[in-house]
């Protein structure tokens, strides 16, 4: 293998950078070449690739985003799409292509690797930590410390007013955010499509916190939770009863950004570095991720259907310590 490709897809991630940077050094450490594809899938359809060397990569370790921009692509989900975006690479002379997303990036190379026989390998990189394959994900523990920190300032002033909050943090189909920063800022509820917490239970749990002198609460809802967003949820316990004086935050897209914690820079490095040596070692189709503090290489298949479950001893912690 002389020549890869690397590129970001899907929602950006805090390390992505980091990703990257450690994708181009292996590479050029192992003397290869690497090309950078603008905007995802995008930028290989489009043939939008610009060649990256030691120096390209210098002092984006700690910078939030991606360098090379990210989109979702319709087109890729298209056969038509997919077709281009093989041309592309073997015209450029590509032998190998590591992609840098979550669930969406991977369906979209399982299925290009397939077609084509392209060596393609992936890296985690999402905040939503819903992956099998990886004990975390790339921006998932800035994330979360995002929302800590975040809702920690929320509880000053819940506490000052004697408030109920409602916080809505980000997690579509996953309530990894919501469930890990709930226990960290001693949430009294959190609500999760894993979960299954009804109006009524929480109504119960919010009356419990207030008969043991509770002066202000913190509800964290994954935005996924089948009972609606935070808006809706504040909604219907104010239906059942009129106790709270309540107000809502929707934490939204700035749980995307800033600078990568300690342990996403290190976690983007190991994995950048597991990529472009499972690519030399001939490994296709698969996610490099790490399990119990070693490198894993799981296929694409497996990372994106049996999603990681929720720690449900973290379940428990969270109801125990929100009495
Ligand atoms: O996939 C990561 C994620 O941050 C989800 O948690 C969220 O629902 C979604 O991206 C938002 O995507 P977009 O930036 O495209 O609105």
């Amino acid at each position: 293998m002389k020549k890869i490709a690397v590129l970001t897809s899907g929602g950006d991630a805090p390390g992505m950078n980091a990703a990257i940077r450690a994708v181009v050094r292996t590479a050029v450490f192992h003397d290869m070449e690497v090309l950078g594809v603008f905007q995802g899938y995008q930028g290989l359809i489009k043939g939008d690739f610009k060649r990256l060397h030691v120096r390209s990569v210098a002092k984006i370790l700690g910078r939030g985003g991606t360098i090379l921009k990210s989109a979702r692509c319709m087109d890729f989900h298209d056969l038509e799409g997919r077709k281009r975006a093989h041309i592309n690479l073997v015209e450029a002379n590509i032998d190998g292509l590591v992609v840098i997303g979550g669930n969406g990036t991977f369906t979209g190379a399982m299925k290009f690797g397939r077609e084509t026989g392209f060596p393609v390998v992936g890296l985690p990189g999402t905040i939503d930590n819903d992956l099998s394959g990886s004990d975390s994900t790339i921006g998932f523990d800035t994330a979360i410390n995002t929302v800590i920190d975040a809702v920690d300032k929320i509880r000053d002033t819940a506490d000052s007013h004697n408030r109920l909050f409602f916080v809505e943090v980000m997690g579509r189909d996953s309530g990894f955010i919501a469930l890990k920063s709930g226990i960290a800022t001693g949430a009294v509820a959190v609500m999760t499509p894993e979960m299954g917490m009804s109006i009524d239970d929480l109504v119960a749990v919010l009356h419990a916190g207030e008969q043991s002198n509770k002066t202000s609460s913190i509800v964290i809802v994954a935005e996924g939770d089948p009972n609606g967003g935070a808006y809706e949820i504040a909604k219907r316990v104010k239906e059942k009863t009129d106790t709270y004086e309540t107000r809502i935050t929707v934490l939204g897209h700035l749980q995307r950004g800033g600078s990568p914690s300690c342990f996403d820079r290190v976690l983007a490095s190991r994995l950048g570095v597991a990529a472009v040596e499972a690519l030399r070692q001939g490994h296709n189709d698969v996610m490099a991720g790490v399990i119990d503090d070693k490198i894993e290489l799981t296929p694409f298949e497996i990372a994106i259907s049996t999603k990681s479950r929720i720690n449900e001893d973290e379940v428990r912690i969270a109801r125990i310590l929100s009495i």
